[in-house]
């Protein structure tokens, strides 16, 4: 059975993607943002999974003039903080873009539900599979307006620390609360939750990293892994129904459990 292994997050500047391709990584300012990822390049490297599903935020996105969608900074940002730069991803990249431009945009709720539903999703897939969610953008930013680059370090840390700890209550958070606290742009932090909801209730954090500004925004990034479940193998389950009726019911995984757990 396919598994979700992690669940990774990280704003996605699209400014990052510049400093690559200009080679400006060892500048001071951009230095303070990559040195951040060097751990979480080890991790990965280390993790090695199968399939990373990526979910990231569209930026312009109209039914009615796309047809054609290509991936923007919302995905490659990200990988390229994660993998590094190589000319092909190690794995294959199931890209998702969520809607946060067009009315109306999901809530946290929604979006942690979504998640819920793609770790139901990969478990039902019967090949062996070990899967990294990665869900991007934020943190809090504002990028016109009166209040252009607002940014709130204090929301964003808390972000952060509920994302680890009480990701439900996360999911309570409205949308005018993110547009007061967070920014017009802040509403990306729901992708964050669909990252969230497809991993356990209870999760490890094992690498957290915030630094701002980068652009317009903090750099917030955070790994979190699934805590792995130790199986003890079982002696097999005594039949004791009637034997036909016993012996199909035993067939199915399910029901063994069911027949052992009465003794
Ligand atoms: C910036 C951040 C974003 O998430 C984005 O999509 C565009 C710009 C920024 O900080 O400049
Ligand atoms: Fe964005």
């Amino acid at each position: 059975m396919a598994r979700i292994i992690a669940g990774v997050t990280s704003s996605h500047v699209p400014a990052i993607g510049a400093a690559i391709d200009l080679k400006k990584t060892e500048e001071p300012y951009w230095k303070r943002v990559f040195s951040g990822f060097e751990k979480s390049k080890e991790w990965m490297a280390n993790a090695k999974p199968d399939v990373v599903i990526a979910v990231y935020n569209d930026h312009a996105f109209d039914l009615t003039i796309v047809n054609k969608m290509e991936v923007d900074h919302g995905l490659t940002v990200p990988l390229n903080l994660m993998f590094g730069s190589p000319a092909q991803w190690p794995c294959p990249v199931i890209p998702l873009a969520v809607n946060v431009v067009m009315y109306p945009p999901p809530t946290g709720h929604r979006c942690y539900m979504l998640g819920r539903a793609i770790r139901k999703a990969v478990q039902s897939y019967p090949e062996d599979l070990r899967v990294v969610v990665m869900g991007t953008g934020g943190m809090s930013h504002q990028i016109s307006g009166p209040r252009a680059g607002l940014i709130n370090s204090k929301f964003d840390k808390a972000y952060l620390d509920g994302l680890s700890r009480d990701p439900k209550k996360l999911a309570r958070i409205s949308h005018m609360e993110f547009m007061r606290e967070a920014g017009a742009e802040g509403i990306e932090m729901v992708m964050w939750l669909i990252m969230r909801g497809a991993l356990d209730d209870k999760v490890k954090e094992v690498y957290r990293f915030y630094t701002v500004p980068a652009s317009n925004t903090a750099v917030g990034h955070i790994i979190l892994e699934n805590i792995e479940r130790k199986t003890k193998a079982r002696r097999p389950a005594p039949v004791r129904e009637s034997p036909s009726k016993g012996r199909r019911a035993a067939a199915h995984p399910a029901n063994q459990v069911m027949v052992r757990s009465k003794r």
